[in-house]
């Protein structure tokens, strides 16, 4: 998909047009001009079709007198007073383009009074949602090439009303790598596990890294063994597929400056292991790596950008297998931290995984980590399929990933880590049992973790809910990757 800005006037285009009107009947300006060159023909077509300019409503009109495209789609954009209706017009605009199988379309955009939305969240939003919504699951043999998706339309022009349109174009690349990060993020969220291994992943990212000039190194079982994972090597110990750390450097900033470390749930399937799961549904546990995906996808997006900034992001992969070595319930391992664990149900390995990679994180000294995991069933029940659970050690920072996610729309809701919760854990034979029973199964999930994460600021997202979509549009969303690149790029 090929975004650039044009200052044609529409009714002199032949591609597909899109203009807007609002709530109140206004039309933008664009459509005014359409409107005058077709001698009104354009509102009469409005009113007698009871348009009523909502955002999520358009309406394709074709052959307008005085006009050169064959046809024009009018988008409702609703009150122009909250950036949500904006957000609808843009998804609106893009599905409606991809049944219409367009090749070539040219957005006319008014200037926006609506809350939170500047031009550059406009240009940047309208080529991250058009990239992502392009995506298609086709097991593309493309990973990684940079070819254009399957999707439609690879040419898409954009005017933005208002006169300060020189810096329209690189908003317009930025939404694009964020999109194009989220569709890789999907990419190896939607792949089976017997295709997205762990040594799978260390291969994207090593390719990954080549292509965009970042550093990576992968640490084998025996790399971890040496460094006393016992934690971590507990949850690969009952699988064929060797676990992976891997260690990815993007370093796009200042020498001496303190990274961004960003890690990754990199389950690449769970099972359960010996606690098993009910096998209905289970193959969605394919999408265990989610956390780990979206890691991926952000370096993509902040490597494409040449972001100025540091960034280590981090994948703990393992595939969580029952079998003759696997973990048994009662186990007790020694993590990298020293701290050793009560392995109660080898169903709560995520947080096996993470604990030693977060020890791991801290002699890279970081401003900042965030993990990204899809870890908990609870948080799914508590938040669905909306926001993104986060649990943070740092008020400033979590109030940052907070607005970031706003800003995105890819949106977290906080919850506590008190002591009260940390309590829930302990076992009667090691330092930490690694569940806290029935209630509050994604705080006390959080609370392991912030045993582990006491040496710099740190933060968890929980995606279990939002990495994924049930039912018949099943698969992967490539959440949270807007989020962590609003992130970074204000961290900039
Ligand atoms: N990967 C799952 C969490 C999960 C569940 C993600 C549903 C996406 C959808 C995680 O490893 C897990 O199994 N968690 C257990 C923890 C429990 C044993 C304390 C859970 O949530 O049931
Ligand atoms: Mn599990
Ligand atoms: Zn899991």
């Amino acid at each position: 998909m090929n975004f650039s800005i044009t200052t044609k006037s529409p009714e002199t285009l032949s591609s597909y047009v899109i203009v807007g009107m609002f709530e109140n009947q206004k039309l933008t300006e664009a459509a005014n001009i359409i409107n005058k060159v077709s001698k009104g023909t354009l509102l009469q077509n409005l009113k007698s079709r009871k348009f009523s300019g909502k955002a999520g409503k358009a309406l394709e009109l074709t052959n307008l007198p005085g006009t050169k495209a064959k046809t024009v789609l009018v988008v409702g954009l609703g009150s122009n007073k909250c950036k949500v209706e904006f957000i609808r017009a843009i998804e609106t605009i893009f599905s409606k383009i991809r049944e219409a199988e367009e090749t070539a379309i040219t957005l006319f955009v008014p200037e926006l009074k609506a809350n939170g939305v500047s031009r550059a969240w406009m240009a940047r939003q309208i080529a991250s949602t058009a990239t992502s919504l392009s995506y298609k699951y086709e097991q593309r043999k493309t990973l990684l090439d940079g070819k254009s998706l399957s999707g439609l339309p690879a040419k898409v022009a954009l005017a933005i009303e208002g006169t300060d349109s020189s810096s329209d174009k690189t908003h317009l690349a930025e939404g694009g790598a964020i999109g194009r990060g989220m569709n890789l993020a999907k990419d190896l969220g939607n792949l089976p596990a017997n295709i997205c291994t762990p040594r799978f992943l260390a291969e994207i990212m090593t390719k990954l890294g080549k292509q965009n000039k970042f550093s990576v190194k992968c640490l084998s079982e025996a790399d971890m063994k040496k460094l006393g994972m016992g934690s971590l090597l507990s949850v690969s110990q009952g699988s064929k597929e060797p676990a992976q750390l891997i260690h990815a450097s993007y370093s796009g900033g200042k020498k001496k400056d303190a990274p961004i470390v960003l890690v990754g749930k990199g389950i690449t399937f769970d099972t359960g292991g010996i606690s098993i799961k009910s096998s209905s549904g289970m193959d969605e546990m394919k999408y265990d790596m989610g956390g780990a995906a979206s890691v991926i996808g952000t370096l993509s997006a902040i490597s494409e950008m040449k972001l100025p900034i540091n960034v280590v992001g981090l994948v703990a992969a393992a595939e969580n297998m029952p079998s003759g070595t696997a973990t048994r319930p009662g186990d007790v391992v020694t993590s990298m931290s020293g701290k050793t664990i009560e392995i109660l149900n080898t169903d709560a390995e995520g947080r096996l995984v993470l604990c030693d990679a977060l020890t791991y994180a801290e002699k890279l000294n970081p401003a900042a980590a965030i993990d990204v995991a899809t870890l908990t069933g609870a948080c799914v029940v508590s938040l669905g399929k909306v926001a993104s659970g986060l649990f943070s050690n740092n008020d400033d920072l979590a109030e940052e990933i907070s607005r970031a996610g706003t800003t995105s729309w890819d949106r977290v809701w906080r919850m506590p880590i008190w002591e009260d919760y940390t309590k829930l854990l302990s076992s009667n034979f090691a330092d930490l049992a690694n569940i806290g029973g029935r209630a509050a199964g994604s705080i006390t999930a959080a609370c392991f973790l912030a045993q582990f994460a006491t040496k710099y600021p740190w933060a968890h997202l929980d995606i279990a809910g939002t990495a994924w979509v049930s039912g018949k549009e099943k698969g992967s969303t490539g959440r949270p990757v807007p989020l962590l690149c609003e992130f970074l790029m204000n961290r900039v």
